[in-house]
Order: C-alpha cells, then structure tokens, then sequence
C-alpha cells in the first residue's frame, strides 16, 4: 500500500508503532516517578497534564525528525502545518481518566493518513499489558505482531458492547438514558475508558461492538483503521464514515441490527 507520494506506508506505521512504544514507556515512568513522589505533585491532574505534554512532545518531536515536511495534529495542542498531503493525529494519552489511578486501561494512539482523506496507518500501545495494536490500510490488523479479527457475533442479546461517556454533564444524562433502554437488549455493556483501545477490543474479538459519540479525531483515527482491518464495520450510523459526532464500530453480522437500534433510540441525536 502506497501514500500519496507512492512511497510504501510500512515506514509510516514503523515510525508510528516505536514512537507509540517510546511514550508508552515514560508515561509508565512518569506515572510511577508521581505516585513515589508525595511533594512535587499538587494533584492527580498535575501528573496527568505532565505526563501528557511529555508524551506527545516525544511523539510531536519523533515525527517532525523523521518528517519534516508532513502535518501533525496533537490534542495537547500541537497544529504543526505540513507540505507533503500527509496527516499524523496524536493522542499521547487515551484514558487519562484510568491513567492516575493505575487502571490498566490507556494508550498512546498515533494514526498517519491523507490530509482530508483515509487514515493509512495506525499504532495504538497500551504500555501497562505491552499490548501493540497496529495496522496499514489493506494489510490487515495485528497484536503484536499477531493477525487478529472481530468476533463472529449475530445474536443482538448475546452482543458484548462497549462505550463511553463525554465530558459534559448534560451529554451524560443523554448517554444515560439511552443505556437504560441498550442495557436489557444486549448481554451487556463495558466502559474500559480508551476510546483508541476500545476500538482495538472491537478488532481483537473482546467485545462484540463499540459506540461512542463526540469523540475528537485523535481519539479514533487510529483504532477506527485497526477495527476496520481486522473485519469490523465502522459507520456513523447512517452509512458515512464515523467522525466526531456518532462511531458504531461492530463485527458485521451484528453491525446492522446493533445500528437500527441505536438509530431507533436517537443516539446520534444527543445534545453536545
Ligand atoms: C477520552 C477516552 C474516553 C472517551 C472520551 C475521550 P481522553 O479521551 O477515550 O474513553 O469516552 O470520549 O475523550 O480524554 O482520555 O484522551
Ligand atoms: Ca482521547
Ligand atoms: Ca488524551
């Protein structure tokens, strides 16, 4: 598979992957340096802002060496413009939410695409389990190193689905609600925290399918190819790509069953 240049999108997803192991490792170091430390952080959210800027400098930096000329999009602010047609979208740390308190549950995800088009490769890390969840358009999908695939799932009461919530108080309330209509119809449902994992757990067979609403292009460029590779039909409910405002990612014998429920229970809909 080539990039708009025809040059192979391999070293792409390689910059990608040990850029995404070399943050994965200080964020783990970062984190035990705050947890052994009682007087240099005021809070929680100190070590996770720290941590955060570090990881996507690292990422920011790695990239910029090895790419000058491509653009780089980071959530903690990084807009570096590019003249190659090339985009990466850093999240530096997906869960930051899990991240404070030690649960297993957060990545470093890095996706390179075509500016204003497909997403060519992505590496999503979580550095706790040392889990490498990575993929090029075309190629198919891996775990370390290791083909992977959705599950087979039809059967909308045995689905397995994950989710998660925004930020804003009233969006939850939303979220909420159309889970208490979800709950019974399904076997049930998880919250791990990393949209970016949550969509590799699609990819891998460990849930069934994924929804989420109002996620930011970082937290999802990555994980929505590696789903998608390893069989999973990925939509925005109505048949376009997902994007910022609605993500069913799902092992397509329940793709469309899931998706006409959802539908149904307005979850496109919700306020922002
Ligand atoms: C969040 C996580 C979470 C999802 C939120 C995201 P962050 O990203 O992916 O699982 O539910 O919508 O904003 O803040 O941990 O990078
Ligand atoms: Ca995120
Ligand atoms: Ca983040």
């Amino acid at each position: 598979m080539n990039g708009p240049t025809g040059e192979s999108t391999a070293p792409l997803l390689n910059l990608a992957r040990d850029l995404a192991r070399e943050a994965g490792r200080i964020i783990v170091e970062m984190r035990a340096a705050a947890v052994g430390s009682a007087t240099t952080k005021s809070s929680p959210t100190d070590a996770v802002t720290d941590a955060d800027r570090a990881a996507e400098a690292i990422v920011v930096d790695g990239i910029h060496r090895a790419r000058p000329d491509d653009r780089v999009v980071g959530e903690e602010g990084t807009d570096r413009a590019g003249t190659s047609g090339l985009v990466w979208y850093v999240d530096p740390i997906d869960g930051t939410t899990n991240y404070p308190y030690g649960i297993p549950a957060y990545s470093v995800s890095i996706a390179v695409g075509r500016d204003g088009g497909p997403v060519l490769g992505g590496a999503v890390y979580n550095p706790v389990t040392d889990e490498l969840f990575a993929a090029t358009r075309g190629a198919g999908a891996t775990l370390n190193g290791r083909t992977i695939a959705t599950s087979a799932q039809t059967d909308l009461a045995a689905t397995l689905v994950a989710t998660g919530f925004g930020y804003r108080a009233e969006r939850r309330r939303a979220q909420a609600s159309l889970l208490v209509e979800l709950l019974p119809a399904v076997r049930d449902i998880r919250r791990f925290g990393s949209a970016a994992l949550d969509l590799c757990a699609v990819a891998a067979g460990r849930v069934d399918a994924y929804y989420e609403a109002g996620l930011n292009v970082w937290d999802f460029a990555a994980g929505w190819l590696i789903a998608t590779e390893a069989g999973a039909v990925c939509d925005d409910l109505r048949g376009g790509p997902p994007g910022s405002g609605f993500l069913l990612a799902a092992a397509p014998g329940i793709h469309g069953v899931l998706a006409d429920r959802l539908r149904a229970l307005g979850a496109d809909e919700l306020p922002d």
